[in-house]
């Protein structure tokens, strides 16, 4: 998967907006995971709710999109951005990788709802860029 010079510039343009609003855009995204996916839930015992209005979830959520608005601000480096918590997620979490597949959809429907925008044209730069974030997390599996 190969991001285009538009695509990156589209994305680019996402970072900024995706960490200034990560708790909710984070929250939102985990929620729906955990509700259309509940074995998820088994990665995350010690949250008391598994709503976007928990604060864990909203923690967890803030964290998790920070990552993703860097990642976004940084689409050219995405390998070393992401490559300690490739190791977390593969060698000490052992989370299942076909999860990270599915919480990128979620994603994408939180910045479906969420952003003031979702042409066709930032749907297909958003699908690919996930998908990137995705392989790089899931490439210490192998
Ligand atoms: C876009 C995909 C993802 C990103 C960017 C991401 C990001 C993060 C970040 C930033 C942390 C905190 C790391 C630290 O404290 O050192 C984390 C922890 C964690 N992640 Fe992910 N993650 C992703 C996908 C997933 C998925 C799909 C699962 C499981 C369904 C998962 C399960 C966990 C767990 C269990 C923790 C530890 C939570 C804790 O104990 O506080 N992650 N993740």
């Amino acid at each position: 998967m190969v991001l285009s010079d538009a695509n990156k510039k589209i994305i680019r343009s996402l970072g900024k907006d995706i960490k200034a609003n990560a708790e909710l855009l984070g929250a939102d995204a985990l929620a729906r995971l955990f509700q259309l996916h509940p074995q998820t839930k088994t990665y995350f015992g010690k949250f008391a709710t598994f709503d976007a209005c928990d604060t864990a979830v909203k923690l967890h959520g803030s964290r998790v999109m920070n990552v993703v608005g860097d990642a976004a601000l940084n689409v050219d480096n995405l390998r070393q951005l992401l490559e300690s918590l490739a190791d977390k997620h593969g060698k000490q979490l052992l989370v299942d990788p076909n999860n990270f597949h599915l919480f990128a959809d979620c994603i994408a429907v939180t910045l479906a709802i969420y952003l003031p925008d979702f042409s066709p044209e930032i749907h297909r730069a958003v699908d690919k860029f996930l998908e990137l974030v995705t392989h790089e997390l899931v490439s210490k599996y192998r």
